[in-house]
């Protein structure tokens, strides 16, 4: 490949928790994961990203850690870790793993020490801050699960901040040696073969330090934050995204070059686009950034290529070398066939959608269980895991339906996933999507994963080229993706009904064969679109 793997890469989010369960205990893990890893780089893609295996209290099911250097016991050993990444480089797959920096578990030594006193060799590790006059918090800042995201600590009668859960505490990342331990854990898997890093909630580093009220908000939205939580009454302009995180990134990124690995962050926040571009502009920092931009629930032509292209202009402003990873579900949001798809959302729409983003210019980060086209899972309140989603019950049910586990067989019971009940339960609709169904079939969502990313991978233009959109009228999405002489035109019906595009008269297309994505034919200056359907050409003027 001529560009670094990252660069235009393929990569597959793996839950370890729901991916499959070696040891038979209902919950998936390492062992589990590398018996499956055949299966990942049976995709055709070049990475895994694994969501946090390390020790915690899984009060945010790992989001939460205890010891960043070692493998929590549900999901194996540091020895199990290892296996995994030796049968990974044997089949090619390169290995990103989860670095929540952020913010650790309040089980954390570091943590447990810092709260005693205020006067500790920790005491200043995390944010503390004094009541005001009446007692109440240091100031207006709200928790992204809702609520202050101050929480008081009787010991040192002082608040500590917590932009997530109260057992999130946030790291201080003004403090020199907290930041240059951050550094070391992250060495830490380094030194033990890891290809990258995905980086949590990493516009979270700092908080301003004179620690000023958020203002109110002028327009709603945001990250992961749903229409019921206060959380989208302010403008995050203190509590998140400050000037010191990109010094910090430039630290981070040196530390990567000596290994050459490659990060990618998860950026949210109210400027989205432009501190993504920021935070991986002139290649001394982030390698990409994660956007949230399309995890919406928006769909509809004039919504991706307003973001595609306003991230194109954000990536020209901060010089041109900026990277976008791009991803249409994660274990944060309700599942695309669903989010997207509503009642339509059938194999044509799975097809449809990761021949969409897998086009777009960047990298691509697929979910566990999209190439299975799954959808989201209903989970009755009894069985419901995640805090978020019992704290804003019934208006807002929480991240566990999109975390259900991977059917893998769909006539074992719990779908082959486990021997016993699994953590989450197995969808009785998931089981006719079973990976061992789809791999018998053809024409399965499965095979169209496969079929579409190998041909993916046999153009580079789609790794490498330029993007620009023509014009076309809703639901259809056109672009062209260019190199060097190469000029290809994808045409996608994001509609339910038949379409039709008119094309300028100076084009002249040509069919691209191959790819397996159907239901778009070129006629007589026009192409004809199915419900759902995609055309692939080569432009010939
Ligand atoms: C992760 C979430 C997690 C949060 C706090 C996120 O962005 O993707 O699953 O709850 O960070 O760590």
């Amino acid at each position: 490949m001529s560009m670094q793997w990252w660069r235009g890469g393929v990569i597959y989010q793996v839950y370890p928790r729901s991916f499959a369960d070696g040891n038979g205990d209902g919950v998936g893990d390492l062992p589990g994961l590398t018996a499956k890893l055949d299966y990942i780089h049976s995709l055709g893609v070049d990475a895994i990203w694994v969501s946090p295996f390390f020790t915690s209290p899984m009060k945010d099911f790992g989001y939460d850690v205890s010891n960043y250097r070692d493998v929590d016991p549900t999901f194996g050993t540091l020895d199990d870790f290892d296996r995994l990444i030796d049968k990974a480089h044997a089949l090619g797959l390169k290995v990103m793993i989860d670095q929540v920096l952020s913010h650790s578990s309040d089980q954390h030594a570091w943590f447990v020490e810092s709260r005693t006193s205020r006067d500790n060799p920790r005491a200043d590790w995390y944010v503390w801050a004094d009541a005001r006059a009446d007692g109440t918090p240091p100031n207006n800042w709200q928790s992204v699960f809702g609520g202050s995201a101050w929480h008081w600590e009787s010991r040192r009668r002082q608040y500590y901040l917590h932009n997530f859960l109260t057992s999130q505490p946030d790291l201080n990342f003004h403090h020199p040696a907290v930041r240059e331990q951050m550094l070391s854990e992250v060495r830490f898997w380094l030194d033990r073969g890891v290809d990258g890093f995905r980086f949590d909630a990493c516009n979270f580093h700092f908080h301003d330090a004179k620690l000023r009220d958020n203002p109110p908000a002028e327009s709603s939205g945001g990250f992961m934050v749903s229409s019921e939580n206060p959380y989208r009454m302010q403008e995050h302009r203190y509590d998140n995204t400050q000037p010191e995180n990109v010094a910090f990134f430039v630290q981070l990124r040196a530390l990567l070059d000596e290994y050459g690995a490659a990060s990618v962050g998860e950026v949210g926040g109210e400027n989205a686009l432009a501190t993504m571009a920021q935070y991986t502009a002139d290649g001394d920092k982030l390698h990409m950034a994660y956007s949230f931009n399309l995890l919406t629930p928006e769909f509809s032509a004039a919504h991706v290529r307003e973001t595609v292209e306003q991230m194109e202009a954000k990536l020209a402003e901060y010089g041109g070398k900026g990277w976008t990873c791009w991803s249409t579900g994660n274990h944060d949001v309700p599942r695309v066939m669903t989010r997207w798809g509503k009642e339509h959302g059938g194999p044509s729409f799975a097809r449809l959608v990761l021949a969409m983003l897998s086009t777009l210019r960047g990298s691509v980060c697929l979910y566990q269980g999209e190439e299975l086209g799954l959808t989201e899972a209903d989970i009755p309140f009894e069985r419901i895991q995640d805090p978020y989603g019992i704290t804003f019950w019934p208006e807002f049910k929480g991240r566990d339906g999109c975390r259900t586990p991977m059917p893998w067989r769909a006539d074992a019971p719990f779908g082959g996933f486990s021997p016993v009940e699994p953590w989450l339960p197995m969808p009785h609709a998931h089981l006719t999507q079973a990976v061992d169904l789809q791999s018998e079939d053809r024409n399965s969502t499965l095979a169209f994963f496969r079929h579409f990313l190998a041909w993916r991978k046999r153009h580079p233009a789609l790794q490498e080229g330029d993007i620009r959109f023509l014009d076309a009228a809703e639901p259809l999405l056109v672009f062209e993706r260019t190199l060097g002489a190469d000029r290809y035109v994808f045409v996608f019906n994001l509609g339910a009904t038949r379409e039709t595009w008119t094309f300028p008269a100076g084009l002249k297309l040509a069919t691209v064969d191959g790819h397996a994505l159907r239901g778009g034919a070129l006629g007589d200056r026009r192409i004809d679109l199915a419900p759902h359907g995609g055309w692939i050409g080569r432009s010939c003027s």
